[in-house]
Parts: C-alpha cells; structure tokens; sequence
C-alpha cells in the first residue's frame, strides 16, 4: 500500500462528560486521481478537565497524600494519567484516602528513605503538602512547627538534591501574608505573618527561592485561601482531628453531632457583620497543582494566590449549608477570636494569567453540595 497518503480531518465536540472526535480519513490513490475515499471515525470518550489536558506524564510523589488536599490531588494526578506515590506518616492523614499500593509510610525526617523511594519510584517531581496547619497549635507549641514545617520539609528538598529531582509544587497559605491592609491580596502583598504556623510556610518558600538560585530547583508555592469541598463522588473528603474548618463544622450540626454553630463576632466592617473569607474548592485547589507541574521550570520560582476572588461570610455559608442540608442549623453568638481579620479574599487574576488556572465551582452551594455529600457518607470521616 505504498504512495497512499492520508489527509486526516478532524472535528472535536465536547460537554462537560462526554468528548467526541469525528476523523475523516480521506485516502488518495496516485494511481487514480479521482478515487478519493472518504472513512469517518468516531472517537468517544470521557471529558478530561481542559485544565488537565496539557499535562506530560510524570512520576509524582506526593508527601503528605493522606491527608486532606493531598488525597485529591493524588486522584487527579492519577486521572491525568501521571504515575502516583504517596509519601506520608499518617501522623495527621488516614491510609483509606489513598488508593492500594500507592502509599509509602515514612517520615520526611527520614532521608534515606526519601532518597530510596525518590530513586525507586523514578520520581520526576515532588509535591508538598506535608505541613501541619492549625493556627492555636502553632501558637502553643511552635516548636512543632518549626521542626515540621521547616526542618523536615528542608530535609525533603536536600532528599530531592541527593536523588536529583529538582521540582516542587508546594502548598503554601495566605496566613504568609498576616492581616493585609489591601482586600483583594495580591502576590505584591508583603507577607508578615503574625502567627508561628504563617511564619514557618513562608521560611519555606524562602528556602525553596534559595535552593532555585543555588541547586537549580525550579517551583510553584500555591498560596491557598480556604479549601473546602470534596471530591464530587464523595469518596474522599476532609476528616481533621480536631476540624477547624467553618464548612466540616457547620455540616457536623446537620448530622446531629454539635447542637449549634458559634459565629464568633458579628460586629465586622462587613456587610452582614461576619468574617468574609474566599473558600476555594479542593479539586480546584488540586488542578491548580497540575498545571504547576507542567509550568515548573529549572531555577525559577512562582509564587501564585489560588482563591476565587470572591468573598463569603460566615452567615452566608451557614445559609448554604441550611439550603444543601435542609438542616434548620441553629446558631449561637459567641466573642470576636484574636486575629481573626475581617476580610481575606484572593486577588487570583495571577494563577490564571501564569498557569492558565480558572476555579470551577465559583458559588459557594456547589462546594458545601460535595462536602455534604461526602460528610453524609462519611459521617465519621475515615473511620470505620
Ligand atoms: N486546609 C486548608 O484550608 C489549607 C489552607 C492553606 C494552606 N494549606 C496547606 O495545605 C497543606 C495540606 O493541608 P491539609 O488540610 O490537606 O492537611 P492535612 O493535615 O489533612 O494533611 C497533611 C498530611 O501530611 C502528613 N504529614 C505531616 N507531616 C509529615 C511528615 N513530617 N512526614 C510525612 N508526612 C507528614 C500528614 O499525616 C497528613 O496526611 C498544608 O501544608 C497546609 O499548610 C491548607
């Protein structure tokens, strides 16, 4: 059959589930030049988030992926079709968020075996959400954090520089930039945080901004708002112990498991009163990381906002939460907390200028909807 040449046509269709790809085919005979034939193919398949799709597959390590954002980002790494392990202590994290045989249990304090897996598992890049993040811990006990947050998680990047792997996307906070004067925050916001948890994510990314110009790392520090939300199928979902997340503790009414949600303050310069925040939704968080991954380059950093750009008050979550639940949720009055500032909203125009980023669930009901599905599954988390 040689001489025969394809003139391939395509047409591309796709929704939110299902993608078609119509191929027209056409081969031309150079014996006959009238004799074309047309074929026509057609290719069905589920959508790939747009998001996704310019992903090069990769060997991922994801340390800290049993815990809450990490187990959603191992789940779309894996439906990108990215190769997955999960490093992870299971000091704050539950070995049923991660799928079978994907997970490591190891210290970051362990180098060898950070190193040992790094070079088994051909590791390409690492992602770090590996952290402890509770406020009034840091606050009580900063030497857990210290040694946490930034020692181990140095060790982490020397493990990198001994099996030379020199990309990280690492999960970063908005408790870097302290109570802002400006809202929306932009990344220009100078970062003064004014607790140890805040303190110790920003030395990180100081480090990671070192080991770029000297070792040649190249990384993405992804400053999160609030994440909330499950995966929408409810098979994962946030388990915290203690939960210090507004939306688990809201739902926690609606199961029956708290009497009544505790608004603390409702004498704010804002609008009903409450304390506005930019909640952000896990897999949007998680889809975030992927396109990070593919724009990491050697000796460079980012460091990029990952919120909505919309703010939402504590009532108007407690009303969604009455909405998506049917739950009357009753409520009850309780002090301002220290540095609690009024407003954090993300000025996020960054991540989707940079990394082509866009949230999907931009209304606050779409990410109670998943994490009430998760919650009502779940009603204890990962135990049994
Ligand atoms: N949850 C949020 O709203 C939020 C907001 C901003 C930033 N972040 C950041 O995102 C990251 C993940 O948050 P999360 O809510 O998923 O936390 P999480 O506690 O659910 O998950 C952290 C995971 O890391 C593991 N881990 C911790 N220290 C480890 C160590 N030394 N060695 C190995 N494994 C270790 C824990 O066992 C856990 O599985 C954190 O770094 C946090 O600072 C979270």
């Amino acid at each position: 059959m040689t001489g025969w040449k394809p003139f391939p046509q395509l047409w591309h269709w796709q929704n939110q589930q299902t993608t078609l790809i119509l191929i027209r085919h056409t081969t031309r005979s150079p014996l006959d030049e009238d004799g074309d034939l047309a074929r026509f193919c057609l290719f069905v398949r589920p959508t790939i988030p747009t998001v996704l799709e310019s992903t090069i597959a990769m060997n991922v390590l994801v340390v800290g992926g049993a815990g809450y954002i990490g187990s959603h980002a191992v789940r779309l790494l894996l439906d990108a079709g990215h190769t997955v392990t999960v490093y992870d202590n299971l000091s704050r994290g539950h070995a049923a968020s991660v799928p079978d045989g994907m997970l490591v249990q190891g210290e970051l304090s362990d180098r060898a075996k950070v190193v040992q897996t790094l070079r088994d598992k051909k590791i390409d890049a690492v992602m770090h959400f590996a952290a402890f993040a509770l406020v009034n811990e840091s606050v009580n006990d900063p030497a857990l954090y210290y040694r946490n947050n930034v020692i181990d998680a140095v060790e982490l990047l020397d493990a990198m520089r001994e099996a030379d792997v020199k990309k990280i996307v690492f999960s970063s906070t908005t408790a870097t930039y302290g109570e802002p004067d400006t809202v929306p925050i932009p990344e220009t916001t100078p970062q003064n945080p004014i607790n140890p948890y805040g303190f110790t994510k920003m030395v990180f990314e100081h480090a990671l901004a070192d080991y770029a110009a000297a070792y040649g790392f190249g990384y993405a520090a992804l400053r999160y708002f609030n994440a909330a939300g499950a995966r929408p199928d409810g098979s994962i979902g946030e388990d915290h112990d203690p939960e210090t997340h507004l939306i688990p503790i809201v739902l926690q009414v609606a199961l029956g498991q708290r009497d009544a949600i505790t608004i603390f303050g409702d004498d704010y310069a804002t609008e009903d009163g409450t304390c506005v925040r930019d909640y952000i939704h896990v897999d949007d968080l998680g889809a975030a990381h992927l396109l990070a991954l593919d724009k990491i380059e050697l000796g460079k950093g980012l460091c990029v906002n990952l919120g909505t750009g919309r703010g939402t008050s504590v009532r108007e979550i407690i009303e969604a939460c009455r909405e998506v639940t049917g739950h009357p949720i009753p409520e009850k009055m309780g002090p301002r907390r220290a540095g609690d500032p009024s407003e954090l909203i993300a000025d996020a125009r960054m991540a989707k200028e940079r990394l082509g980023w866009q949230p999907k669930y931009m209304d606050v009901k779409s990410i109670v909807q998943t994490a009430w599905k998760w919650h009502q599954a779940h009603p204890n988390g990962y135990a049994k």
